[in-house]
């Protein structure tokens, strides 16, 4: 069984998707720790309730280097396969991604490379786009520019509003994170220097695409 530890800093409905579809056993991995970087962070509340170790690592008013050596011996005490960011609002120095190079994953609410960085919907909706989505990617040092795993994408209707874009992109979102693992999971996928190996052999991407254009919610 992979061993998961996620990385948060709000809401966290990425990850109670991944909880669920781990309780529904429709993903076969096992998160063993979440670790938020705000003490505050919602999502916290739904690894305690589950009585899965919930980790703070505070990041704020102190140096990057303090906070990601801290983050870093974090997540090392746990040994996990894979660290999954979903939510997680911090950029992480080159020392922590080489440290964990190819098993940091990141969900990224844009069709990558397209719209790296934030304010994703705010930014379709005004560059008139009528397609958008999400993206699963591995962690590098360059924002939101590592190998994308997996990608979703969602129609964009005259009439939405940041609101329904965001909405839209969030349901799939959930969708694309457990569908993504679980294929990392099944594939045996492993990831080095850019490159995707299923069972050693190298792998072009995305490995996974979702076409939910259709779909109107
Ligand atoms: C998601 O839109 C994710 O793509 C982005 O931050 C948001 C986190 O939402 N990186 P949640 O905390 O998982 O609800």
């Amino acid at each position: 069984m992979k061993k998961l530890v996620v990385l948060i800093s709000g809401r966290g409905s990425n990850l109670l998707a991944l909880l669920n579809a781990i309780e529904a056993g429709s993903l076969h991995a096992e998160i063993v720790a979440v670790i938020s970087n705000r003490s505050e962070a919602p999502g916290l509340e739904f690894a305690r309730s589950r009585h899965i170790p919930s980790i703070v690592v505070p990041s704020k008013n102190r140096s990057r280097a303090d906070f990601e050596a801290e983050l870093s011996a974090a997540i090392e005490q746990y040994s996990p396969d894979w660290i999954i960011l979903a939510g997680f609002m911090r950029i992480l120095g080159s020392d922590t991604v080489d440290r964990f190079e190819g098993r940091m994953f990141n969900i990224h609410p844009s069709l990558l490379p397209k719209y790296t960085g934030l304010n994703t919907h705010e930014r379709v909706l005004a560059a008139g786009d009528q397609e958008h989505g999400a993206s699963v990617h591995i962690v590098t040092a360059e924002l939101d520019g590592g190998p994308v795993i997996g990608q979703v994408k969602v129609s964009v209707f005259p009439d939405d509003t940041v609101e329904t874009l965001s909405q839209r992109v969030l349901a799939q979102e959930h969708t694309l994170y457990v569908q993504t693992m679980e294929m990392c999971v099944q594939e045996n996928i492993s990831m080095k220097q850019n490159c995707c190996y299923v069972d050693g052999k190298a792998v072009s991407l995305p490995l996974l695409t979702l076409d939910n254009r259709a779909i109107e919610t």
